[in-house]
């Protein structure tokens, strides 16, 4: 008889703790979806991509040589690489000035074309024709001796 009470009493207990864990567990999940977003919303998590100069990949310099231009991130930033028809490489900002769309380069013609309006810019980024308002900012670009490019903030 004392056995049983004991093995009842255990039961109780062991159920108990259950029940304690469980109201914990959820107590610290609810506090925690509201934390979570206070935190997010204090810190913001950092700007994707990379800061500072950025080495081209394999695959972005096949691109490039491929189709004479390729967009790259700089530091959080779209940026245009072209190869213009005397092999120069020149970088700009890829982001068109008038509403930011993204440019391309139109190698038949040597200019950076945004197809949302038809902007047009010289492959010294200065406006031909169409709305942008601004010249695109101008990205500095060198070929290490490995053969790598390196793409840079500020003028060549
Ligand atoms: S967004 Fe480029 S021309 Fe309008």
């Amino acid at each position: 008889m004392e056995e049983q009470t004991r093995i009842a009493s255990d039961s109780k207990t062991s159920r108990r703790d259950f029940l304690d864990l469980l109201l914990g567990a959820t107590i610290l999940g609810w506090l925690a979806s509201i934390a979570y977003p206070v935190i997010r919303y204090l810190k913001p998590l950092p700007q994707s991509g990379t800061t500072g100069p950025t080495r081209l990949t394999r695959e972005e310099t096949a691109k490039l040589e491929q189709n004479k231009f390729v967009i790259v991130p700089v530091s959080g930033q779209r940026v245009i690489v072209l190869q213009s028809q005397d092999q120069k490489l020149l970088a700009f900002s890829a982001k068109c000035t008038h509403e930011g769309c993204t440019v391309s380069y139109l190698p038949g013609q040597s200019i950076i074309w945004c197809p949302c309006h038809d902007g047009r810019y010289d492959l010294n980024g200065r406006v031909l024709s169409g709305p942008p308002p601004q010249p695109l900012p101008e990205y500095a670009v060198q070929r290490q001796p490995d053969g790598g490019i390196v793409i840079s903030e500020g003028r060549a």
